[in-house]
């Protein structure tokens, strides 16, 4: 070997030790349940923020660098979304967008507090979450204490109704939105049932039968659509027609899909907005369904927590944790969801919580507080 050829081998050995791909991206990461019983949800995720860091990335990155996008499968399990958070931090992540389930967002936001990385989910509900005095936790959908307000307002003073049961699936999420239903129901109805269930179960028969006994004019259900599309399909076929109602987590295709569009009928829904009826909304509608399809619940937030947190790192100058979280305090951001800026716990000032209902298998907007 030529001592030429030696020279430029120990230059490329040298090179390649010092420029890892670390330094020449920028890493945001992805996490929430991209396998499983809610991969739906993962996906939803993932194909928003896939087509925001894509735009970033056209445009030329952001702080001179291209974005790489870090995905994390949390599976919907609070234990591994804790071991995904703690990767990301080895992996040098500069911010979150996620998780999805409240139950994964809370312990991870731990992980998250202690590196100092910001995270935004776009669809953790829970109250917790940003009580917890984190800086560097944010949200861009809304709180359960919103929307089981609505939920509650709407079947007092809509449907008038005297006797409900309530189901939750022993979730952060689902107990939790039950006993704010349940909570702002206050004595204007009385709760003939109140228990859970365990996610994951497919039979949930003999807890419907019980519930039968009680002759509720409605049945509540805090949890997400797996079961709640089993839970109303089950429902009908132990002879109850009453109507069935949920919130954010229940309001996908798939829930449709698993109950029959015909047990699923009348079904009420809590969540945001029809987007389709939001005009900022527009042009990432027609790139979404374009690229992948129609969007989900979560697509739109997952695409303004994706653009919210690399605006707030272009504005910051640099990826330094504390100085984004500070950025994304004080910024007021224009997204496809029109404008969002978050209050000093990290939760969005305006949460405009409405009444779905589930009709030929669709869902429609139905009422507003
Ligand atoms: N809103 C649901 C939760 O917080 C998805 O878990």
């Amino acid at each position: 070997m030529t001592r030429k050829f030696l020279l430029l081998l120990f230059a490329i050995i040298v090179l390649s030790g010092c420029v890892n791909k670390e330094d020449l991206t920028i890493r945001v990461a992805i996490a929430g349940p991209m396998t499983g019983d809610q991969a739906k949800m993962g996906m939803d995720f993932r194909n928003g923020v896939t087509l925001a860091v894509d735009e970033w990335n056209a445009r030329g990155g952001v702080l001179g660098k291209k974005i790489e996008l870090i995905i994390g499968d949390d599976q919907r399990d609070p234990k591994q979304a804790v071991s995904v958070a703690n990767k990301f931090v080895t992996q040098g992540v500069k911010g979150v967008i996620g998780h999805f389930n409240s139950s994964c967002s809370i312990p991870a936001s731990d992980v998250y507090n202690r590196a100092g990385i910001p995270m935004i989910t776009p669809a953790s509900t829970n109250p917790e979450l940003t009580e917890k005095g984190y800086p560097g936790v944010f949200r861009v959908c809304g709180r359960d204490d919103q929307q089981g307000k609505v939920a509650a307002d709407f079947v007092i003073t809509q449907l008038k109704l005297k006797k409900i049961a309530v189901i939750h699936d022993k979730t952060t999420y689902g107990q939790g939105l039950a006993g704010e239903f349940k909570k702002f129901v206050g004595d204007k109805a009385e709760i003939v049932y109140y228990s859970g269930i365990v996610q994951g179960d497919k039979d949930f028969k003999t807890v419907l039968i019980s519930i039968r006994e009680k002759k509720p004019e409605l049945i509540f259900f805090g949890g997400i659509y797996p079961e709640g599309g089993l839970l109303v399909k089950q429902a009908r076929e132990v002879g109850m027609t009453v109507p069935f109602m949920s919130g954010d987590g229940v309001i996908d295709p798939k829930f449709v899909e698993i109950a029959g569009a015909e047990p699923a009928e009348g079904t009420y829904l809590t969540f945001s907005p029809d987007p389709n009826s939001i005009p900022t909304a527009k042009a990432f509608i027609e790139q979404y369904t374009e690229k992948f399809g129609e969007l989900g619940p979560y697509s739109i937030y997952a695409y303004d927590a994706a653009n919210i947190m690399l605006k707030a790192i272009e504005a910051a100058g640099t990826t330094e944790g504390k100085t984004v979280m500070d950025r994304l305090h004080s910024m007021e951001f224009s997204g496809a969801l029109g404008s969002i800026k978050f209050d000093g716990k990290g939760d969005v000032t305006v949460a405009p919580y409405v009444i779905w209902v589930t009709t030929g298998g669709k869902f429609v907007e139905y009422w507003k507080p």
